[in-house]
């Protein structure tokens, strides 16, 4: 009688390698697609900023919406215990629209509800995020990082028009 014990042994080698070399193969090839082909991208830290400063500090000394050029804009938005500065931003339809976000004091989450939008901003930090609204309507922004007592009441609001 022949002795399978080692072929059968290199068969499980190859069943444990095969998959621990394809699945981080797909996982990078998936963030590349998503990357490139679907332009997900992640909210980066652009910047640094004293939050006790922000009344001296462009652009946070004038918080709210300017237009960039046709069609462009950029927000600019203080985050608080329990609130957003602006807490509405007005916006003509199929706009390009630049949030630029920092903290005044604890971690926030900026999520804008319908939309790709979804940050952290950060006491200290300045957080960029970009989307074109295509939809007429009332886009709700939550704050998804627990920041205190009021964190539930922490929303505002983006008005498409
Ligand atoms: Cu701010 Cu939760």
């Amino acid at each position: 009688m022949r002795d399978n014990s080692k072929f059968v042994g290199y068969l499980f080698e190859v069943a444990w390698i095969l998959p621990s070399v394809a699945i981080p193969v797909t996982l990078f090839v998936a963030v590349v697609i998503t990357a490139f082909a679907v332009g997900i991208r992640v909210p980066t830290d652009v910047g640094r900023v004293d939050p006790q400063a922000l009344a001296q500090t462009v652009p946070f000394d004038n918080p709210g919406i300017r237009e960039m050029a046709p069609g462009v804009y950029e927000a600019t938005v203080i985050a608080q215990t329990f609130a957003f500065t602006p807490g509405e931003i007005e916006i003509p339809l199929d706009s390009k629209v630049t949030f630029t976000l920092t903290s005044r004091d604890v971690i926030h989450g900026f999520k804008i509800e319908g939309t790709d939008v979804n940050g952290m901003i950060v006491p200290g930090q300045i957080t960029k995020v970009t989307t074109t609204f295509r939809r007429p309507g009332e886009y709700l922004i939550v704050c998804h990082e627990f920041c205190g007592a009021g964190h539930h009441l922490m929303f505002g609001k983006v008005i498409v028009k």
